[in-house]
């Protein structure tokens, strides 16, 4: 035989898209024609007849080929449900109009019910269409651009505004579920799951398809979905299916160090390896493209001997994201010599460079921070666990590009909301276990409503 059985209903299942357009065309055309004809007085009659009677038989034809597509299975069954029953009560519906019409002066019934059927089967019509959409491109395909005071209408969530700079771009949010939304997600979504595959977040893609997990951390090749979007895209199983646009070689790749990073949820691509490949590749779809505070930044490079007279009194120093100028400096609590406003200032023969600093659990006190305010590249600060007050908060009010503060465990109180405030530039601030009440991080909250206040509660 030429094909089997499940090859045959699908080889007329996949006419299914094309034919449905037939009767949507005729019964939306029976309805504006007798619309015209009750509106300026012309006989229509026959065309609207024809336009009802051929729609319901392209109706029937649709259906038939519906059903053969659906047993191709992988549709959520739900909506599967809704499109199909409303397409058939559709096409039955035409029908019944069409007996209507054509009795229209003989049963004298027939022209009270006949409206009221025909405006049915157009409402009908649009539920069956709408309900096909969603199987085809999944439900929020239709408003993924509207604006958000629509989306929120339509119970949708806001969406996230995708981040393209490098140093806070998010490997998952930013990278992975960006080229799956471009190229996999429709077939692979909750109301369509080809292969019994979702790759629409963290748990989904972790769970894996109708043969198990899709990806083994850290090894690419023992992948299958690496495996998937890498074979010959003439290869049967090849990802995506049916002569959708495959992934460029740059997607695949940063799929590839995905997963040999050990395919992280929550981390931030500067997090990883960065090679420069790499960096070129997330350029190409679009992230880095815009230079970050830190890129725009044109630093010289830290001496040799400044280098060292930093480390030894006892901090390290470590550069980030492997770009020699920015520095990431810390003091470690478990360091035998306590940390004194002398060794501190040693570092300020490379402010210009330190754009991140821990001190955390060290004897820090409140005006030793004067010597910190002056750290103007500062982006990230952490002065946790010590004896941090209010008084030391005031002295950083200069750091316009202190992106990150972590105060908690330390004195502050309520009254360091207006230092913290005037920190134009800060995102994340941490201030569990201070002093500062439910109130009035609620205050801090609502003065910056972009600022994320992490309260541990
Ligand atoms: C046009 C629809 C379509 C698109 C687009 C698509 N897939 Fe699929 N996918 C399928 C179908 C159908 C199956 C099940 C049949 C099979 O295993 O080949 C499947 C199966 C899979 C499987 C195997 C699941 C399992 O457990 O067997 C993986 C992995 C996969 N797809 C990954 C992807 C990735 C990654 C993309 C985007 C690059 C993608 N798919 C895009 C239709 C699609």
């Amino acid at each position: 035989m030429l094909l089997d059985s499940s090859s045959f209903l699908l080889f007329f299942g996949r006419f299914h898209p094309l034919i449905v357009h037939l009767p949507i065309g005729f019964i939306i055309l029976a309805g504006i024609f007798e619309l015209i004809s009750w509106k300026k007085k012309v006989d229509l009659n026959l065309a609207i007849t024809y336009g009802l009677l051929i729609g319901a038989i392209f109706g029937i034809i649709a259906i038939i080929l519906g059903l053969m597509l659906a047993s191709d299975g992988g549709y959520n069954d739900g909506v599967l449900n809704i499109h199909k029953w409303t397409g058939i009560s559709t096409a039955a519906f035409s029908s019944i109009a069409y007996f209507f019409k054509i009795n229209f002066d003989k049963i004298n019934w027939a022209q009270k019910a006949y409206r009221s059927t025909l405006i049915l089967t157009l409402v009908l019509l649009s539920v069956t269409g709408h309900y096909g959409g969603n199987l085809t491109h999944g439900s929020t395909y239709l408003l993924e651009y509207a604006p958000n005071s629509i989306r929120l209408l339509a119970g949708l969530k806001p969406p996230r505004d995708r981040i393209t700079v490098l140093d806070s771009a998010l490997v998952y949010e930013d990278v992975v579920h960006y080229i799956f939304e471009s190229k996999c997600i429709v077939c692979h979504n909750s109301d369509k799951a080809k292969g019994e595959l979702l790759l629409l977040d963290p748990e989904s893609i972790l769970q894996g398809g109708e043969n198990g997990p899709i990806i083994t951390a850290g090894d690419p090749s023992e992948s299958e979905l690496f495996r998937r979007i890498t074979l010959d895209s003439n290869h049967d199983d090849f990802m995506p299916s049916e002569g959708r646009t495959p992934l460029t070689k740059e997607e695949t790749s940063l799929l590839e160090w995905w997963i040999e990073e050990g395919t992280p949820f929550d981390k931030k691509v500067i997090d990883l390896v960065l090679s420069d490949r790499i960096k070129n590749y997330l350029k190409e779809i679009g992230i880095g493209k815009e230079l970050s505070f830190l890129e725009s930044l044109v630093l010289p490079s830290v001496s040799q001997g400044i280098y060292d007279s930093i480390a030894a009194e006892g901090f390290r120093l470590k550069t980030i994201s492997g770009n020699s100028s920015w520095f990431e400096v810390s003091y470690s609590s478990y360091n035998s010599d306590e940390l004194t406003k002398e060794k501190l200032s040693i570092l300020l023969l490379a402010k210009e460079n330190i754009t991140w600093m821990n001190l955390s659990g060290t004897s820090v006190q409140d005006d030793w921070l004067s010597d910190i305010g002056q750290f103007t590249n500062l982006t990230e600060l952490r002065i946790n666990n010590t004896q941090i007050t209010n008084e030391g908060i005031k002295h950083l009010v200069a750091l316009e590009h202190l992106e990150y503060l972590n105060v908690y465990a330390t004195q502050l109180t309520d009254d360091a909301a207006e230092s913290i405030l005037q920190l134009s530039g800060l995102k994340k601030l941490y201030i569990w276990q201070t002093k500062i009440t439910p109130e009035g991080a609620a205050e801090i909250m609502a003065a910056a409503p972009e600022l994320k206040v992490e309260t541990g509660i």
